[in-house]
């Protein structure tokens, strides 16, 4: 009988032959799907979507009813992880994330760790439960958190900001605060992803959006650092982990020692180039520009090829997008996308 485990997404984690290269779509339960917006407009906004279970299961399942994904990911954020420190999160239409409070002070930061009450996340671990019971074994579910620099970032400023100007100012100032806050969110975040796993995620992400904003020894020590404390103290060890960073390319020194199984990048980088800095011990995850969604279904076949072309390998690659996908796409595309990919990865897979 086969299980989730022979699925072609944990197939290709684990390096072994596939018939065809996986694909699935960051954000690919988002804005650009007609169905999400309709719900999203009844439920009366995003965080209202995620904090109901049963809704939550259900913008998960949206893509995989539409497309021929190879995994589904649980509709949430990584930020709803404020929750646990009492720090009130909202979303505002095309501002993004807003918080009650910021941590720019040690008093700021006491106020806000009196215990960590990972109950208060129940409505995710419902939401797992639920969407692995509709998923029967079909498809692997991948749960996430922020890295706690990422979700550190927001913290600090409050909401979405492009410049963080509070963020540098206190790597500047006031190191100690930046580190007591990471210790914070790594403990809460450790909590956090044991939880989702005992709930029956299939994958752990990582995403460590803002560590591009780091470099070599700030790098590591604001960011992988604390990785690397989360990474050993995830209980399961059977619950393969993918690392998501932007800008990685003068990274890959540092990224070639994470212990992790697949490295996500964005399209910054020539993922063949990047598997010859980093090696061969990683599955690579992405990295098409969310934008080439936009182009004739010619120039999005030149493209997928590229990459097939590039990443030059019989398995140890998930296609996906470099970053998530935006607004803007025509869902059609994306059905292009995978269908391109079922048409021509299998040359490059199994021979
Ligand atoms: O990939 C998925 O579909 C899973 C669900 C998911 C969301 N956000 C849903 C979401 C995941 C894994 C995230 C991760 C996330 N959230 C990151 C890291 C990955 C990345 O995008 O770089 C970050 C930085 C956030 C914080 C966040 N959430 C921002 C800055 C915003 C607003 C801007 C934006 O990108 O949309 C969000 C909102 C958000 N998170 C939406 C979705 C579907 C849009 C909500 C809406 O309908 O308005």
């Amino acid at each position: 009988m086969s299980t989730i485990n022979d699925c072609l997404l944990l197939r290709a984690i684990r390096k072994e032959p596939v018939e065809r290269t996986p694909i699935w779509i960051m954000r690919q339960a988002g804005r650009y799907l007609p169905e999400y917006i309709a719900l999203k407009n009844k439920a009366g906004g995003f965080i209202n979507l995620v904090k109901n279970p049963e809704l939550a299961c259900e913008i998960t399942l949206q893509p995989l009813k539409r497309f021929s994904l190879d995994s589904a990911i649980l509709f949430s954020d990584i930020l709803v992880i404020s929750d646990v420190f009492g720090i009130k999160l909202s979303f505002e239409e095309n501002k993004g994330p807003v918080f009650d409070k910021t941590i720019n002070s040690f008093k700021d930061l006491k106020n806000i760790t009196s215990d960590y009450e990972i109950d208060r996340l129940d409505y995710v671990f419902k939401a797992i439960k639920l969407t692995k019971h509709e998923l029967n074994g079909k498809n692997p579910l991948i749960g996430f958190i922020g890295s706690p620099w990422t979700v550190a970032t927001y913290f600090i400023e409050g909401n979405s900001t492009k410049k963080f100007h509070k963020v540098f100012k206190m790597l500047d100032t006031n190191k100690e605060l930046v580190h007591a806050l990471l210790e914070e969110i790594t403990k809460v975040s450790i909590k956090y992803i044991n939880a989702q796993i005992l709930s029956g995620i299939d994958v752990v992400m990582i995403f460590d959006t803002w560590g591009g904003l780091l470099e070599g020894e700030m790098y590591k020590e604001f960011s992988i650092n604390y990785v690397n404390k989360i990474r050993d103290s995830i209980s399961s060890n059977k619950t393969p982990i993918i690392y998501y960073v932007r800008d990685p390319k003068n990274k890959a020194d540092i990224i070639k020692n994470l212990n992790v199984d697949v490295v996500g990048i964005d399209s910054t980088v020539d993922i063949g180039e990047f598997k010859r800095l980093v090696g061969s011990k990683f599955t690579l995850q992405g990295n098409l520009d969310v934008n080439v969604l936009k182009l004739s279904d010619e120039k999005i076949h030149h493209e997928v090829e590229n990459i097939l072309e590039s990443y030059n390998g019989t398995t140890g690659h998930i296609f996906n997008l470099g970053t998530g996908i935006t607004p803007d796409i025509n869902p059609d595309k994306l059905k292009t996308l995978i269908e391109i990919l079922a048409n021509i990865s299998p040359k490059y897979n199994v021979k």
